[in-house]
């Protein structure tokens, strides 16, 4: 990746643990300044940030309610002045189905909505803004496989706001490509971070490998190497793809 990285400026929501915490690694290793941001994890983000002295910085922000992501830009934006990278990574993953009562069923779907499409297209609304100002920038949203081939039942509103960042980030790169604006999807199926650990043990891991030719599950830091790749700048003509990260599951 060469020099892509060293002293560009990365915001990277949800970096507490999971895939976030690992994206921040990444990044900081091959020189990034990075902005880790969290939502009830703060020692966990700080424990993430402090391997890299102030090279990175951890800032909290509830992206559930309204003005959670307009309080985080700001405060990224004025750590050093310019951001060069977003990554659009947090998300909330709680089950419900069309069984639960009115107000469950109203409330998940409202929380879905705010965490994983309407606080991501409030930060890519003030980076877009932002890179027009200063000749470019990257946007990286993190979505799912969920959001191409559907989810099971308790998770259907989960899968629909990952099809709304999917359609949301094409629409970036097409809109703002004239301004330097590269925006890309990453696409990852099951991923071993300490959430599925739950579903790991419900479901059986020979069940869940079945759905993918790979025979195992991606690593946190299989995802952050894509997403260091995309931020480093070298994938310019590739902008408004999707990189799927799922051992050939489609294909299954
Ligand atoms: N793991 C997988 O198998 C998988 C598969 C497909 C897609 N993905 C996607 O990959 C991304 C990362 O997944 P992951 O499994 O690494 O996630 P994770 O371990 O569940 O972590 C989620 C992160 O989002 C943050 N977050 C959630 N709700 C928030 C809120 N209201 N305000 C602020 N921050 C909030 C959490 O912050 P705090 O803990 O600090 O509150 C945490 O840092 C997500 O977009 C997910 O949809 C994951």
């Amino acid at each position: 990746m060469a020099d892509g990285l060293k002293d560009k400026v990365v915001l990277v929501t949800g970096a507490s643990r999971g895939i976030g915490a690992s994206t921040v690694r990444s990044l900081a290793r091959e020189g990034a300044r990075v902005i880790a941001h969290y939502g009830r994890g703060k020692a966990e983000a700080g424990a993430v940030v402090s391997e890299f002295g102030g090279n990175c910085v951890a800032i909290g922000a509830d992206l559930s309610s309204e003005g959670g992501a307009d309080s985080l830009w700001r405060q990224a934006e004025a750590w050093k002045g310019h951001v060069d990278v977003i990554v659009n990574n947090a998300a909330a993953v709680v089950p419900m189905t069309i069984d639960d009562d009115d107000a469950t069923w109203r409330r998940t779907w409202r929380d879905a909505v705010q965490i994983n499409l309407f606080s991501l297209a409030d930060l890519c609304r003030h980076a877009i803004h932002h890179f027009q100002k200063k000749g470019g920038g990257i946007v990286i949203n993190i979505a799912s496989r969920a959001a191409f081939r559907g989810d099971d039942a308790h998770l259907m509103h989960y899968a629909a706001t990952k099809g709304g960042v999917v359609a949301f980030t094409r629409s970036i790169a097409k809109s703002y490509a004239k301004d330097k604006v590269l925006a890309y999807v990453v696409a990852p199926g099951f991923v071993r971070v300490e959430r599925q650990e739950g579903v790991i043990k419900r479901r059986g891991l020979d069940t869940m490998l079945r759905d993918i030719p790979l025979g195992e599950m991606a690593k946190p830091e299989d995802v952050a190497t894509i997403i260091a790749f995309l931020a480093s700048g070298v994938a310019r003509h590739a902008t408004g793809a999707t990189i799927d990260i799922n051992g050939a599951s489609y294909f299954h």
